[in-house]
Formats: C-alpha cells, structure tokens, sequence
C-alpha cells in the first residue's frame, strides 16, 4: 500500500512536497467549504485540508483512510502538534475502512473507566499517550539488549513449565495430562535457572523474562509481569551493581534523555527504615522519622514505658487543618497496621496542644521541642508500640503528606541502592523466621559467626534499587559454599528430605563446581512506568489484568468444559 511518510516525518521542509499518508481519522471538522481531518498514525498526529471541489468519501471518527496531497505551511502554527507548523492539503481521500462508534474517546483525554479501557484495550492502545508508553517499553529493551550485547552478556530462555519451587505460596499451577494429579508451576522469576547457568560456565546471563505470581494487585503489581533477569559470575558486590548502574543510565539517556550520575548512592536497609520508615524510600522530600524513644524513657502513659519503638513525623503548616476528623482517619490508619491508634500533637501559638498532652511533662516538652524543632502550623504525629509496624506505619504517613502537599516535583528522579538487608525475618504474629529474599541469599561474611546465637542479626549481600519510591529492582549475591547452604536451611528449620524433596537438583548442582555468582532483576513494567511518567503499571502492560486480577476484554480466567476437566482428572470440591 502506498505510504511516503509517517505523519511526524514532515515539517517545515516538506513544504511543497507531494505525499501520501495512511492512518486513522482522530477528529473532523466541517466548515462548510472546508474540511479539516486529524490523520493519525504510528507517530502521531497530521491536519489534513480538503478544500471544495475534492471529491471526498464520508469520513467518520477511526475511519481508516489514504490521503495524498502536498505539505503547506499552516498560516498559525498549533504548538500543541509536533507536526503543527503544516498541514497536507488533500488531492485525494481513499476510504481503507469503516469504524463503528466507539464506546471510548480515542484521544489522550478520555473520561473512560479503566475497565472499559480494558474491555476495548485495542482502542485504548490507539490513544497517543499509550503509544508513547509502548515507546518507551519497547526502547528500554533494546537499549538492554544492545547494553547486554556489548558486555558479553548471553540471552537464554528458561522454561514456564517449572517445578513448584520453595516459596510456593504466590505460584500459578498447571495441571499435567499426561501425569494426573501432576502440577507444573508458572515461574515466579528464573532464579534456580539462571543459578544453573552459572554452574554451567555462561558466566553472563541475562533474559527479558515474563514472571507469574498470585498476589495481591496493586498500582505497581501484576500477576503476569517481565524482568530484566541477569546473573553473572566472578564479580563481587561493588563490581556487580557499577556494570548494573551504567545500565540503567544507558535506560534514561535513551527514553528521556536524562542523565544520570554515577555512582548511585548506596544506603543501607536500617537507615532507609530509620529516615523514611521504607525500605523503598522517596528521598525527594522529607518529612523524615525521628527516634524519640528517649524521651519518653518516664513517661507517664504506660504504653510509652513498654513500647518497644517510639518515633515521629513531623508534618509543616498543617495543624489548622487538621481537624477531629482528620486524627480519627489516622488512627484508622495505624490500626491497619496493627497498632491500636497514634498520638496528634500540634504546635500553635508557640504552644503544643492535643489531647496527649496531659501525659507530657514539662521536661518530656522541652526535649520534644529541641530536638525536633518545633514551629508554629507543625503537627507532631507519633506512633509507638512494635518497630516492625512503628516504622511503616510512620513511613506511609510520611508519603501521604508528601503528596498531598505537593513536596515531590514532578519530572525530578530519585536513584539510590538500599543495601545490608536482612537475612531473616521474623512474623510478628507467628514468630517464625523466613528468609527475606531467598534461601540461596548470601549472608555477609562478617556476620556468619551471629548465624548460630541470633540469625535475625545477620545481615545479607542484597541489594535494591529503588527509583523515586520503588522497587525498581533487586538481587543478591548468592551463597556457594555448601555449608553456609546447609546452615541457612537448618535455620529455615528444612529437614534433608524436604531439601533433596523440593530442591535437590539444585543442591546438587551446587557441589560441581559453583562460581561465586551475583544477580538481579529489573521490574521492567516498573521501568517503564516510572519512565513513562504514570504510577499505574497497566499502563504500561498491552493487555493486563484489572485489580481483580480479571482481563475484561477476553474475561481471564474462565471456566472451562467438563471436557477439559476429565481429560486433567480435574474434580472440584462443592
Ligand atoms: P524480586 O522478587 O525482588 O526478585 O523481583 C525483582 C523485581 O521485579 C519487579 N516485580 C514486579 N513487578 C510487577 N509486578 C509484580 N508482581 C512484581 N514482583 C516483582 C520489582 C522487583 O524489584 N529472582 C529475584 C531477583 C534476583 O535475586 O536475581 C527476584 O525475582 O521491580
């Protein structure tokens, strides 16, 4: 089919040009003698003239039409169009295709619920500014690609059909045909894979990997989901994340052109919770934690003396709108974190007020004061009570005021290393110890000796990087000695057969030879996100699922027949 030129080819220099455009009718205007239409296409927008005595098809919104005419310079320019300095005044208009109406405005305004958007996502996916983000997707794997290229990296596919593996809670199974009562589960990530790689010798691998896991959405989450998976072998920390930082910077210098400086700085795990109550911080604004467990060592409210944590945030200029109603939602909100409620303070006319303050003492005030600097309009919120939900708690808040007082500047990017993570960790509420990321996670040699008295003290080689507030990615180095391996099962209380059961292979393949190895994945959709400027991750996915986990366009997951079920030897429970 004939096509000169993308419509965001021409411009100024075009002018007097014969061409021939393809695409879609976004708006037309009738003004009697004149028609305008909106061509759109692939790369974006052109306005097209069809003066009087052009022979002229009826064309309507998302018609699909050929228009051959010459490129003129507009008499007012629209700055909002790339293209806005001409326009193509028509010779011809070909009818290619009819459209129905549409149930969605196709154009980067729509008043569409999403899961209308989702139900009609190949009209969605028209819309210009969801082009943009598969723009921006697609040239984040190839800049990986050709990064990966350069630095003698190899692309292997894993497989999808894996075995269920440790952390089998989060995985999608699928019945096997052929061994009834047989499951195959759906990779949460290609670890053990892209460990074996190393035990094979590839010593540099890497795979734009799709991912599957059964949580629960949300913004930033999907059950079907691609990483950057790399793993490599021989580098130690520092090596490893330098060669991963000049990645990500190739990344924004090719999908925004923005640079980003080296070395990313590193923080470790208990400062990023300490300062931000976040091991993800956003470190574009502050409104920071601060330990104030001194000075209530006295107190005279009883929960203070036992609380294991106390900390603050404190919020600027919002004490006199922060009414009755105000401090209830915030105690709704330490509830959701299981503690039963916080204490509001606010400091006006040079005075702190609240309900609270009949525990506080003349001294307990003072010290407040000093250390946290209080001014007028401040309120005060403290929580204390469990670290574990102290801390998170505090660093929810934090963000909710940061956005809704508008702190954060769009457009600015936020790249650091959270480090030091722990090994384990312990449920509150069933107190048993698990590993944070992996049981294959290295933990640091100078805390090995801790392993035996207190494993909770032991801290690892793992690494995130977070991106203005997100977890954009995360790895580890990886343990290769066989007895630090045993140990770290031992504490996870795995007995030998239930290792030889779940992961034998793996063990196995561990005494052959095992090059001290590193790895990470990059959220690539989260890349994609964060570089495309939304904080919804379906926007940057073709076809994703609703918060429901559900596909409204094709209504995933469905039933199937009875048929299908016999053949798997599949019978549900009433
Ligand atoms: P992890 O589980 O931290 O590590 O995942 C790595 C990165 O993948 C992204 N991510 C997700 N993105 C969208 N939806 C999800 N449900 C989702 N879950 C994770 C995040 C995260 O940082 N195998 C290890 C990596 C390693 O150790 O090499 C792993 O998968 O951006």
């Amino acid at each position: 089919m004939e096509r000169t030129h993308f419509n965001t080819e021409l411009g100024l220099k075009n002018v007097g040009e014969k061409v021939t455009l393809l695409g879609w009718v976004s708006k037309r205007r009738n003004l009697g003698a004149i028609l305008f239409i909106d061509l759109r296409d692939r790369s974006g927008i052109i306005q097209v003239v069809v003066n009087d005595g052009v022979n002229v098809p009826d064309v309507r919104n998302e018609y699909v039409i050929q228009v051959k005419g010459e490129v003129a310079k507009r008499a007012v320019a629209n700055p909002k169009l790339p293209t806005g300095e001409i326009e193509v005044i028509a010779s011809e208009i070909v009818l290619l295709n009819t459209a129905k109406t549409t149930p969605i405005i196709v154009a980067d305004e729509t008043d569409a619920l999403e899961d209308t958007r989702l139900k009609y996502r190949y009209l969605d996916l028209r819309r210009p500014c969801m082009q943009h983000y598969f723009d921006i997707r697609d040239t984040i794997k190839m800049t990986t690609h050709s990064f990966m290229h350069r630095h003698h990296f190899i692309e292997v596919e894993t497989p999808m059909l894996c075995a269920s593996s440790p952390e089998g809670a989060k995985e999608y199974l699928v019945p096997s045909r052929v061994h009834k009562g047989q499951f195959y589960a759906l990779p949460q990530s290609p670890q053990m894979f892209k460990q074996l790689l190393m035990v094979a010798g590839f010593e540099r691998y890497y795979q734009i990997a799709r991912c599957f896991r059964d949580e629960d959405l949300r913004a930033d989450r999907q059950p079907d989901f691609t990483q950057i998976d790399v793993e490599t072998s021989f580098l130690d920390q520092n090596q490893f994340l330098a060669l991963m930082e000049e990645l990500i910077k190739d990344i924004f210098k090719a999908t925004i052109n923005y640079d980003v400086q080296l070395p990313l700085r590193q923080m470790t795990y208990k400062e990023a919770m300490e300062r931000f109550g976040s091991d993800k911080p956003d470190t574009r604004f502050g409104i920071e934690l601060k330990n104030i467990k001194d000075i209530f060592k006295e107190s005279a409210f009883e929960a203070y003396q036992k609380a294991e944590a106390i900390r603050c945030i404190v919020v600027p200029g919002v004490a006199a709108q922060t009414s009755r109603k105000v401090i209830d939602n915030l105690a709704l909100e330490a509830k959701k974190f299981g503690l039963g409620g916080l204490t509001v303070l606010k400091k006006e006319n040079g005075e702190l007020t609240g309900s609270f303050m009949k525990f506080v003492s003349e001294g307990e005030n003072r010290a407040l004061n000093e250390k946290l600097g209080l001014k007028d309009d401040d309120i005060l919120i403290i929580a204390a009570g469990n670290d574990n939900r102290v801390t998170p708690l505090l660093g929810a808040l934090r963000l909710k005021y940061g956005r809704e007082l508008g702190l954060i500047k769009e457009g600015t990017y936020d790249l650091l290393w959270v480090i030091d993570f722990p090994m384990f960790e312990r449920d509150v509420e069933t107190n048993k110890i698990s590993a944070t990321h992996h049981p294959f996670t290295r933990p640091r040699d100078e805390d090995l000796k801790y392993l035996d008295e207190d494993p909770t003290k032991v801290l690892s080689y793992a690494y995130d990087i977070v991106i203005n507030g997100y977890e954009a990615g995360g790895g580890t180095l990886r343990i290769y000695n066989q007895d630090v391996q045993r140990k770290i099962f031992e504490i996870l209380g795995l007995s030998d057969e239930e290792i030889q059961e779940r992961f034998g292979y793996f063990v196995d393949a561990l005494q052959y030879g095992t090059p001290p190895h590193a790895g990470m994945a990059f959220g690539l959709d989260r890349l994609a996100m964060i570089l495309g400027g939304t904080d919804n991750i379906r926007d940057v996915i073709a076809f994703p699922k609703n918060l429901a986990a559900v596909d409204p366009m094709t209504n995933a997951p469905t039933n199937v027949t009875q048929e299908q079920l016999d053949e798997l030897g599949i019978k549900f429970q009433d």
